[in-house]
């Protein structure tokens, strides 16, 4: 088997969804972000995205009876050759029904990649992190647009910030990580299914760092 079935973890702004960008085209993965798929729902104004809104807003999880479902389906429907899961599983109980859905499918998790970036590091980025509205990461003072202020190099529409980028709910995040998600790197290593990434390098240092192992961990599968 030399499926890539990989997770990325880390607190908020440690850099998950500016490398996944960069990975799911080095590897060729189906990316699966949970927060972009949340954020779709609410902008569809569908029951999950109403209901999962005003946890967003606080900087909560939204409940793990809505989100497991959701990424499981996705897994199944995109997942078949492998996938990157970015912001799933944030609690036990998440992780517990991914490998209760990948036992049962005969399929196993490859590695679990942490991106560990501290508290004052979070802030200042997510601080500064400015988006269009197709995704594309721009950050106020470590990579701002190049082409005109406030809008974006690749397709021109304009750089808001998120509503969960402001300073109150960004504690919260923080809070929220350290309590329900961070237990979760025992959980991996404990299994042998750890990777650990320093996000404070520059972005292209952390893709280095995690390409290299990711060639590693993928001919390790092929022996
Ligand atoms: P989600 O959208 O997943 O947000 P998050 O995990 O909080 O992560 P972020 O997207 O904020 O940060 P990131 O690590 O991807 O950093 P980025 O690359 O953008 O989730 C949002 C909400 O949805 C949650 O709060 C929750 O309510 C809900 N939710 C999501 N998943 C859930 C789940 N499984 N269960 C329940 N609820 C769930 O980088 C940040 C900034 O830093 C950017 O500006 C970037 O340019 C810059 N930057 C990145 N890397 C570097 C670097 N190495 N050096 C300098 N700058 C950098």
């Amino acid at each position: 088997m030399s499926e890539l079935n990989l997770i990325l973890l880390g607190p908020p702004g440690a850099g998950k969804g500016t490398q996944a960008d960069r990975l799911k085209d080095d590897f060729g993965l189906p990316y699966i972000g949970t927060g972009d798929l949340l954020r779709k729902h609410k902008e569809d104004a569908t029951e999950l995205g109403t209901e999962a809104a005003s946890y967003m807003a606080n900087g909560d999880l939204v409940p793990d009876g809505l989100v497991i479902r959701m990424i499981l389906e996705e897994i199944e429907e995109k997942g078949d050759d492998g996938f990157l899961l970015d912001g799933y599983p944030r609690s036990a109980g998440q992780a517990e029904a991914l490998a209760d859905a990948l036992e049962e499918a005969g399929r196993k998790l490859t590695a679990a990649m942490l991106i560990d970036a501290d508290d004052a590091t979070v802030i200042q980025r997510l601080s500064g992190r400015r988006q269009c509205r197709n995704g594309h990461l721009y950050h106020v003072d470590f990579d701002p647009p190049k082409n005109e202020d406030g809008f974006c190099d690749i397709d021109g529409t304009r750089l808001v910030q998120r509503d969960d980028d402001k300073p109150a709910t960004i504690g919260k995040r923080l809070v929220t990580y350290h309590e329900k998600t961070e237990p979760l790197i025992d959980y991996y290593d404990e299994r042998g299914l750890l990777r650990r990434f320093d996000g404070s390098r520059a972005p292209a240092e952390v893709h280095d760092h995690i390409r290299a192992t990711l060639a590693t961990l993928r001919l390790e599968e092929r022996l």
